[in-house]
């Protein structure tokens, strides 16, 4: 009664697992899917741990029953997965490959037998590579062409698909595509990446607009990965409390900012400009502030930075003298620390800063962890588990302070090609096995399901506490 008691989650909170297509689908050559920015980016020797690439993964496109079977043994309410475009449409632009739709209308009717609801994310990263070879996000084409294949997803799915979003963590798609360069297309230049800012970010608003004019129902959203940014020291100097300051911006501002508030934070505008500014023309902050329905946060730590005079930044233009610390105490296979109270600290920051902000569903939290099966074949994934419970825990405190939180889920279903560190690092709660693509649950599905069962978190066991 106690655990029940103390550990429960709103009424209806909406437990799920998440995914993306080109980090479980593989089949990349099937009924005329065209070739995305990662084929090209993972068959760049250097690129990708390994040399792994998505082209088999976890073949998703042909075992999704089983998959979705999985979910559903799980009790899982909702499941968040994301299209491919160039399924959609093979070049980024011109006709449907009805192949690809049927692919997606299949795998929403499943989930909809099962009782789960479907929420689609129109972009988690696999630009046709036709529009990149156009330049990319960094031109103001590629948003129009997003919004165009937008209208095409929602005009057919929705009818059976109540949540959307539009971009998976716009922050990686620029910083870490075009200036860090260690996601696809791999461009290192300060330029591109603040162009591209302003285009995922145009390219949601037209979505938005677009998709409302159809039907307004469904719900719309976008995806941000969001943190809190801290310095080491408890008093920094004027260089550490500068630099705290624009790695906010961009690790947050210059997202919510316009999305929220409609303009660019004034502060990174001197910044910025050094790279060329962001293309703005007429318009585009009112489209990319239309009203949204929801907002997915997708959380995995907090940064903390330290002085490095001799850094030169890679990630955040212009962020010069500041590294991120290395990871004290306890870290993921990643070497991603864990710091569960960020997630706390964040949901309600945001929420004292934007009275407005809707709904809250976490669209991803989770951990990588390689544990080994057991004699008995089972996965003991204890640390998973504690990892889990620890942010679940930030969610409800975060909620017991006024957070507006509807949903929680865990990233990921399955084990997945994890962007440049390959296959290496093993994110599911159901365990891949890729030789033969056999799926199994690991300890932490079975907890899962207790969570989703009790909506709460059960009281901790032995060393899973
Ligand atoms: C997020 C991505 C997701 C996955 C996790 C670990 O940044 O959205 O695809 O790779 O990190």
């Amino acid at each position: 009664m106690t655990a029940q008691r103390d550990g429960g989650f709103p009424e209806g909170f909406l437990w799920g697992a998440a995914t993306s297509s080109y980090q479980i689908e593989g089949a990349v050559d099937t009924d005329g899917r065209g070739p995305s920015i990662w084929d090209t980016f993972a068959a760049t020797p250097g690129r990708v741990a390994h040399g792994d690439t998505g082209a088999v993964a976890a073949d998703h496109y042909h075992r999704y029953p089983e998959d979705i079977e999985l979910l559903s043994r799980l009790g899982a309410r909702m499941y968040r997965f994301s299209v491919a475009w160039p399924r959609i449409q093979p070049t980024g632009r011109g006709p449907v490959d009805q192949r690809g739709l049927d692919f997606y209308r299949r795998l929403v009717d499943t989930l909809l037998e099962h009782d789960i609801v479907p929420n689609l994310t129109l972009y988690h990263w696999d630009l046709p590579q036709a529009l990149q070879d156009a330049g990319g996000w960094p031109e103001r084409e590629t948003a129009l062409r997003f919004a165009e294949y937008a209208e095409i997803m929602y005009r057919a799915l929705h009818d059976r698909v109540p949540w959307w979003s539009t971009i998976n963590e716009p922050w990686c798609v620029a910083l870490l595509g075009y200036a860090a360069g260690i996601h696809a297309p791999g461009i290192r230049d300060p330029r591109q990446a603040v162009r591209t800012i302003h285009h995922v970010l145009l390219g949601h608003g037209l979505a938005l607009g677009a998709m409302r004019a159809i039907d307004p129902a469904p719900r719309q959203g976008i995806v941000l990965n969001l943190a809190p940014v801290r310095a080491a020291d408890e008093v920094p100097d004027e260089a550490l409390a500068r630099a705290v300051r624009l790695s906010d911006g961009y690790r947050n501002r210059v997202w919510l900012e316009p999305l929220m508030r409609r303009h660019y934070p004034v502060d990174m505008e001197e910044l910025v400009e050094r790279y060329g500014g962001f293309p703005i023309e007429p318009g585009d902050l009112t489209a990319i502030g239309g009203p949204l329905d929801w907002m997915g946060i997708n959380y995995y730590n907090d940064t903390i930075l330290e002085s490095e005079p001799a850094a030169v930044a890679t990630v955040h233009p212009g962020v010069d003298g500041v590294r991120e610390q290395a990871a004290e105490g306890e870290w993921t296979d990643m070497r991603w620390p864990i710091t569960p109270d960020g997630l706390r600290e964040l949901l309600v920051r945001l929420r004292a800063r934007y009275p407005d902000l809707p709904p809250i569903l976490i669209t991803e939290n989770g951990a990588a962890y390689d544990d080994p099966p057991s004699a008995d074949g089972g996965i003991d994934d204890d640390r998973r588990i504690a990892y889990l419970r620890r942010h679940l825990q930030a969610v409800q405190a975060a909620i017991a302070e006024g957070a507006d939180v509807r949903g929680y889920l865990v990233w990921s279903l399955l084990d997945n090609f994890e962007w440049a560190e390959g296959y290496g690092q093993r994110f599911g709660i159901v365990h891949v096995d890729y030789g033969t693509l056999t799926r199994t649950p690991r300890r932490s599905a079975h907890w899962f399901r207790d969570v989703i069962t009790r909506n709460g978190l059960p009281e901790p066991e032995g060393n899973a506490a």
